[in-house]
């Protein structure tokens, strides 16, 4: 078993990552002593294909346990399927002694962490992540929230989870295209902060795909570390946090002009080889070291041009309303290396439609 730690003084977390943890949570829970009983919330999807197991884990450690579900799909994300579960943990009775398992994909974690910073006024939960966008990003370092019509994760807050627990052996369940969502941001690491990383990657791009356990476990708890280090630095993204979004300002901007029909990895990796030729283009980014961007998500197979349906003008009006942008201007986080990157809001709008083109 791989255990990292994520160091918030009285919200430090230990995220745990091992083959077959599912089956282990129940005995991990006791020993951890976080709360009296659990109530699992997933998608209908993932409680079909991973709920019983779960429960069957907690249940064999004599924890008292229930399962509550959702419609899945971000469409569920919103203000009712939060206030539909409340009121079955009401109903449950559940009290502050109690917590909650976010089980399932970036979206149970966001509604079941927003859920339990909200219920009884916060009550203690745990991440147990089965997408790969989950386990390398989403489950760590305690964004939450939900969707209104408005615009996405307008709603929510920072709440940490009491610790995150990761088994990649259900990644060989996953549809491919889930796989590539989440290898988008494992990319996205090695660019920000890591060039050995990804160098690593490039190397054992086919044992990746392939889903070799040990390279996968050794990927997964590489960018869970550096997602550590940078929560760590800057718990509410004031600053160094920021460097996260690389590739997903655009990114948002594809996904949105999309209607959603390109999934947010897609997108991000999209992103990605936009924001490299507006690097390029300001002169901070060799087209060389760009390029071997572009190639390594590429060969992963995830998308590298902004679909030429999709309307620009509609892209750069969500740039300019992205949450992330100050009166209406957008900002960038620009490589200058791979492992090294600036946050900058300088970019005229020529760069950006070069790189929408
Ligand atoms: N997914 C970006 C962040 O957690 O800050």
């Amino acid at each position: 078993m791989k255990q990292l730690q994520v160091g918030l003084e009285d919200r430090a977390y230990p995220i745990l990552i091992k083959e077959g943890l599912l089956a282990e949570i129940g005995k991990e829970l006791k020993l951890r002593q976080i709360a009296k009983r659990y109530i699992i919330i997933a998608d209908d999807n993932v409680a079909e294909r991973f709920g019983g197991h779960v429960v069957e884990s907690l249940r064999n450690a004599d924890i008292p346990v229930d399962l509550l579900t959702f419609g899945h799909g971000e469409a569920n994300k919103n203000m009712a399927t939060v206030e539909k579960l409340a009121r079955e943990l009401a109903r449950l009775g559940v009290d502050r002694q109690d917590g909650l398992i976010a089980l399932g994909g970036g979206v149970s974690g966001d509604i079941t962490g927003f859920l339990a910073a909200i219920y009884m006024r916060g009550i203690p939960f745990v991440q147990v992540p089965t997408t790969l966008l989950a386990q390398v990003d989403s489950s760590v370092g305690g964004k939450t929230g939900v969707d209104i019509p408005e615009g996405k994760n307008l709603v929510g807050c920072f709440y940490q989870p009491k610790a995150v627990f990761v088994d990649s052996t259900v990644l060989t369940e996953l549809p491919h295209a889930e796989l590539l969502n989440g290898l988008a941001e494992v990319v996205k690491y090695g660019v920000i902060y890591d060039a050995d990383f990804f160098h690593f990657l490039a190397a054992n791009q086919k044992s990746i795909l392939a889903l070799e356990p040990a390279v996968v476990e050794a990927v997964v708890a590489h960018c869970c570390t550096i997602k550590a280090q940078v929560v760590e630095a800057d718990e509410r993204e004031a600053d160094l946090r920021r460097i996260l979004n690389y590739g997903h300002t655009l990114g948002h901007a594809v996904e949105a002009a999309s209607n959603f029909e390109i999934a947010h990895g897609m997108a991000v990796s999209i992103g990605m080889v936009a924001v490299n030729t507006i690097a390029v283009g300001k002169g901070l980014f060799a087209e060389e070291k760009a390029r071997r961007v572009k190639e390594l998500l590429q060969g992963f197979g995830l998308p590298v041009q902004v679909p030429a349906d999709l309307d620009r003008q509609q892209m750069k009006e969500f740039l300019k309303t992205d949450k992330k942008s100050v009166a209406g201007k957008p900002f960038f986080i620009l490589p200058l290396q791979i492992g090294k990157v600036v946050i900058t809001d300088e970019v005229d709008e020529a760069l950006i439609d070069a790189a929408l083109a």
